[in-house]
């Protein structure tokens, strides 16, 4: 695909010409800086950058966090008390990691929810969705393994339901689960393996953000009506779009400011809000907690998980037919871990020519539906497994499922579209008018 066109960077010293030969480095930074973008992009995409914040702000706090923490199954809970009262600005470097943790989560859920409703997945975009996805993988298990440092009864216990969905793959179960804990239970071995992986993966997180940069740069950003820029001269890609610089780094310092402000004020007044006070006690094998929650960001999938008992008849069906061999505990975990697979599948399940959920007047509904949903699995999640709660869990279940393998399938063949702008340049103006005119 033929980028956009659009001025390159021009080494004139002689220091420039110098380096550029053999470094083109300021030529990228300012490719990246000045690219082309389209100029009726909406507050929906801010998230990226939000989300790249995050990121920087988890591996600072979380790498001076490190210079007072000890992991090891002993000292690892009273090494964390020692952050919060005796390092200077340790409360504050915690709470921040604790809850940046959330931001992330918060940020990258509108992220992908505004891919989906504008079809960012589609083509060209499909790799930069995939990595996305990849990403977001990588996410869980960090945060998963992040949450297992402070070594209280909900880290210890939260580590012990979830390495145990492991051990529900038949046959080899039982090994994966004991090689993941370095032993036959949670316990140091665990903790020290865990620290080291949540160490690396944010680097390994970055990594694949600039990968995610590097492919949307390639195809250039969608935007809300789902049109590409022109990209047969540089005079027509020019009213289609802005130089990042300065307009969109503006618009998201604006925003930034703004959710930072809002995360501070969770920081400093109310830290421990999304916390679960049963971490505040140190890990027991002996105790288990009257309730195990994992934090709200898994919610959604926990659900899933849980979602799909032995009394389902799906389940029943499947377990007859696979002679036992998917029992309910382990179709659960293929249901969490395909709730996710269908998401990235996307845009391939997903057969309307339009990209812009907003000239798909059936699919909007939909899709408002799934927003619900998932709101309604994040709820759910966190109730007890009796009364009515399993019915809502399937019901909400079914749907995500039914969302991406019946309905986006589905939708592409018998829905008419709206009329959409023929140019970026026209819809921007019908918003904003012609600020020349
Ligand atoms: C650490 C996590 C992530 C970071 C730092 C990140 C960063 C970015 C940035 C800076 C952009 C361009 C601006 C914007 O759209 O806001 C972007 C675009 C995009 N991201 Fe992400 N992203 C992350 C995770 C994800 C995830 C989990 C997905 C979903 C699978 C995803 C899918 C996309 C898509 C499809 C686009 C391009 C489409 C468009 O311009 O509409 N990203 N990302």
């Amino acid at each position: 695909m033929a980028g956009i066109p659009h001025d390159h960077y021009e080494p004139k010293s002689g220091a420039e010409k110098w380096l550029h030969k053999r470094l083109p480095i300021v030529a990228l930074a300012y490719d990246t800086l000045m690219i082309p973008t389209p100029k009726n992009l909406n507050w929906m995409w801010i998230w990226g950058i939000v989300l790249t914040f995050c990121l920087v702000v988890q591996i600072v706090t979380g790498i001076v966090l490190v210079m007072h923490y000890t992991p090891h199954a002993d000292m690892a809970f009273a090494s964390v008390e020692h952050i919060m009262r005796n390092v200077n600005g340790g409360y504050m470097l915690r709470y921040i990691h604790a809850n940046g943790a959330s931001l992330f989560f918060v940020a990258v859920y509108l992220h992908i929810f505004r891919g989906l409703y504008y079809g960012s997945y589609k083509a060209p975009r499909e790799v930069t969705w995939i990595i996305g996805m990849l990403i977001y993988l990588a996410m869980m298990a960090t945060a998963f393994m992040g949450y297992v440092l402070p070594w209280g009864q909900m880290s210890f216990w939260g580590a012990t339901v979830i390495t145990g969905l492991f051990g529900a793959i038949p046959g080899i179960g039982a090994p994966i689960q004991e090689w993941l804990l370095g032993g036959p239970a949670v316990d140091n071995a665990t903790l020290n393996r865990f620290f080291s992986l949540h160490y690396l993966l944010p680097f390994v997180i970055a990594a694949l953000v600039a990968v995610h940069i590097w492919a949307f740069h390639t195809t250039g950003n969608n935007n809300p009506t789902g049109v590409e820029v022109r990209r047969t001269s540089k005079a027509e890609a020019d009213k289609d779009t802005l130089p990042f610089w300065p307009y969109f780094v503006m618009k998201d310092l604006f925003a930034l400011s703004v959710i930072f402000l809002v995360f501070f004020a969770i920081v400093g007044f109310m830290p421990n809000y999304l916390g679960h006070p049963d971490n505040y006690i140190e890990a027991n094998a002996l105790v288990t907690p009257a309730h195990i929650v994992p934090e709200w960001y898994f919610l959604p999938f926990y659900a899933i998980l849980r979602a799909f008992t032995a009394d389902v008849w799906v389940v029943q069906l499947v377990q007859f037919v696979t002679f036992g061999i998917i029992d309910a505990k382990f179709f659960g975990v293929l249901a969490m871990f395909g709730a996710i697979a269908v998401m990235a599948l996307a845009p391939w399940l997903d057969t309307s020519s339009v990209r812009s959920g907003k000239y798909r007047p059936m699919f909007k509904w939909w899709f408002a539906l799934l927003a619900v949903d998932f709101i309604v699995l994040m709820w759910v999640g966190a109730m007890p497994t009796d009364g009515i709660y399993p019915y809502i869990s399937l019901v909400a279940s079914t749907y995500w499922f039914a969302y991406f393998l019946v309905l986006l399938p589905l939708l592409g063949v018998i829905e008419k579209p709206l009329a959409q702008p023929a140019t970026i340049e026209e819809d921007f103006k019908a918003h904003y008018g012609n600020p020349a005119e």
